[in-house]
């Protein structure tokens, strides 16, 4: 894999940003997108733009053949039985609302047991913490060891035959930790749990395969992997999505309507009311072969190779703290520079050139459990060097003299 060529087709990263060239090391928020994704969503509009699943017009068939056919892709990318099981939507935040409002609501009752881990995005926590309140289930948390993992013991002697789901990121996006999504499913499914996963951050950087973790539902958003931004989907077991109810009603999900009863149409578009995001659905599929050309394998190993040398490099400098495992982890780096706060430390990297992120990076529980308000993270992805760790590090060097 040669990084450099691969940063050839992503044209927002050849600029100056206050006069140095672009280093993008905010991929875990969003990732920027190729020349490939940008033409294939223009190409769409320019050429085949129409409703779907309804004109009999030319337009109509090509915008439903490129629509369903970029389902087609990301059911094949995760290695879903079908394309029903493959339900579009906004992105993440979206895919595990719906699960929270579409099949929670449904199954919970009180005594029932939700369990998750305090690493959680505010994404794959607070419509727990909603729907357990809404049904009257308690939500338990799995325990963090001190590197910021998870243990199996824990996990066996938090899920029980009172839990129900099991919510839980494969990959984290403060800490890096990689959770040992296999063998936790295992877990929830022998104590009688479904499992959900958030993967928002592991769909981008390595290779997911749905029915070799044996997961029931799946979600991911396609901003951070090349796509678009509006656009991610929801994988589920189909037996789960034949059971759940639609949660948004209208156009496009029926099958039949009268006055006063209405009935779906079949997997998966009883999930999918309204028309649907169909540019943002051929830019996801033009992605996916974007990623499928470099290979996920790769990807994640050049990613792990650069996190490695950032924390080489970082850890290096003094006062500097590096939060997560030290091992087998994710391609990003989540730090503090001594007691300089961390938006000053983006604020500083900023006027250099360097784009990281600071804040709370919507894990505001996991903050507390690290003990701070907020952190810097520099998240690496395909384009990224070591001479852009270089750049980032030496930077660090500089903020660290500037606040003395
Ligand atoms: C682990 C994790 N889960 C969920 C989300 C939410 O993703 P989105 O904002 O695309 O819905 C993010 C985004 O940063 C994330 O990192």
């Amino acid at each position: 894999m040669d990084p450099i060529a691969l940063k050839a087709e992503f044209p927002i990263l050849h600029q100056e940003i206050n006069g140095h060239p672009l280093v993008y090391l905010d991929n875990a928020a969003t990732s920027q997108k190729p020349r490939s994704v940008i033409e294939a969503v223009k190409r769409y509009y320019e050429w085949d733009n129409a409703n779907v699943h309804r004109g009999v017009h030319t337009l109509g068939s090509r915008a439903t053949d490129a629509y369903e056919g970029a389902r087609e892709k990301v059911a094949r990318f995760l290695n879903a039985a079908s394309t029903r099981e493959i339900v579009f939507t906004r992105g993440t935040t979206a895919s595990l609302n719906l699960v929270a409002h579409g099949y929670a609501r449904q199954v919970l009752k009180p005594g029932d047991e939700i369990v998750i881990t305090p690493m959680e995005h505010h994404s794959n926590l607070i419509p727990w913490q909603q729907a357990a309140k809404a049904t009257g289930a308690t939500l338990k948390y799995i325990p963090l060891q001190p590197d910021g993992t998870v243990s199996l013991a824990d996990v066996e002697s938090t899920v029980n035959e009172r839990t129900k789901i099991v919510a839980i990121a494969y990959v984290s996006n403060v800490l890096g930790t990689v959770n040992p999504i296999a063998r936790i499913a295992e877990i929830a499914h022998r104590n009688g749990a479904v499992i959900v996963v958030d993967g928002a951050q592991s769909t981008p950087h390595l290779k997911v395969d749905v029915r070799a973790l044996d997961v029931d539902f799946y979600a991911f958003s396609g901003h951070k992997m090349c796509g678009p931004t509006g656009i991610g989907a929801l994988y589920g077991k189909a037996q789960l999505f034949e059971r759940m109810e639609p949660v948004e009603y209208g156009g496009e999900m029926i099958d039949f309507v009268d006055l006063y009863e209405s009935s779906w149409k079949d997997l998966p578009w009883k999930f999918e009311g309204g028309t649907p995001i169909i540019a943002g659905a051929v830019g996801l599929g033009a992605a996916i072969d974007f990623l499928e050309s470099v290979g996920l394998d790769e990807i994640d190993r050049h990613e792990k190779k650069i996190a490695k040398y950032a924390i080489e490099r970082l850890s290096a400098i003094d006062g500097i703290t590096i939060y997560g495992p030290k091992e087998d982890r994710a391609g990003l780096v989540t730090f503090n520079l001594g007691d300089v706060h961390p938006h000053d430390v983006a604020t500083v990297l900023d006027t250099e050139g360097i784009a990281i992120r600071a804040g709370h990076h919507c894990c505001q529980p996991l903050m507390r459990w690290l003990k701070v308000s907020a952190t810097a993270r520099a998240s690496f992805y395909l384009y990224n060097t070591e001479q852009d760790v270089d750049r980032l590090a030496d930077a660090l060097i500089k903020t660290k003299e500037y606040f003395g």
